[in-house]
């Protein structure tokens, strides 16, 4: 092995296959997420990415394959033990829980760790990568704008001390400069040491920050490379970067 490739895969996809009825939405795709890297899967809308991402962690039924985590497959687990032992998901619309505080929310996100000086020092992390959240603490979700409820998805899937982090569309519908804030801290999350599997429409934004990238169309992976070369596709350019 060469010094430059001793890259250790953590979360290894094999052929996963769902479908919805007879709708096929993911047909057999395999990927492979490299300890400690951010890794995007970018795709058009209905592509399957959000797809991919609920049978990873379990919330919806894969027809076959395997999701391997240091060679246990995630797929013969309930979405609990999914999370326990270290695949997280935020979903796409984030879904907090709008009635309860900021700080509930956080502390829900910890709801399978016993370690408690480990969570104390999580919820402080969270509150230095996002300080609103902080600011907000004490107030309800639901009083949190676009940006702000983002961040609150994020910094609940931290609570839970992932391995990988599953973002799906962490900038969806939200203002530019919020989306640069986004990716800037998604960016510092994986400094930590921690893998990323980012799913995003915003293509461009994503292949910068990700080491690696794999691209979705109609449920196949059709390109597959290190993020800098994808964002010189000139497939991925005519396809998805408006070249
Ligand atoms: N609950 C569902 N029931 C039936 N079909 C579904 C369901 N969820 C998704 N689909 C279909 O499966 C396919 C893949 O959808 P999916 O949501 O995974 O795509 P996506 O890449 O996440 O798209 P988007 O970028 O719009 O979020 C689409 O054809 C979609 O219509
Ligand atoms: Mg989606």
């Amino acid at each position: 092995m060469s010094a430059s490739g001793n890259k250790q895969p953590i979360l290894q996809v094999e052929d996963l296959a769902v479908a919805y009825g007879h709708i096929e939405a993911v047909k057999g795709i395999s990927l492979s997420l490299n300890e400690g890297e951010i890794t995007a899967l970018v795709g058009a809308n209905g592509a399957g990415k959000s797809t991919s991402l609920l049978a990873i962690s379990g919330l919806v039924k894969a027809q076959r394959g395997r999701v391997l985590l240091h060679g246990q497959d995630l797929l013969q687990m309930s979405p609990h033990r999914i999370v326990e032992s270290g695949v997280v998901q935020v979903a796409e619309g984030r879904a907090t829980l709008t009635t309860l505080t900021v700080e509930e929310n956080l502390g829900l996100g910890a709801y399978t760790r016993k370690d408690k000086d480990g969570v104390a020092r999580d919820l402080e992390w969270v509150y230095s990568l996002f300080p609103v959240l902080k600011n907000r603490a004490a107030g309800l979700a639901g009083n949190l704008s676009g940006g702000e409820q983002q961040m609150l998805a994020i910094g609940r899937a931290l609570m839970a001390k992932p391995k990988v982090l599953l973002l799906d569309e962490p900038s969806m519908g939200l203002a530019p400069l919020i989306i640069q804030e986004i990716f800037r801290i998604v960016q510092e999350i994986n400094k930590t040491g921690m893998t990323v599997l980012l799913v995003e429409q915003n293509v461009r934004q994503a292949l910068r920050i990700a080491q690696r990238g794999y691209v979705l169309e109609t449920g196949k992976i059709v390109l597959e490379d290190s993020g800098a070369n994808l964002l010189g596709n000139p497939k991925v350019v005519e396809a998805y970067l408006g070249g």
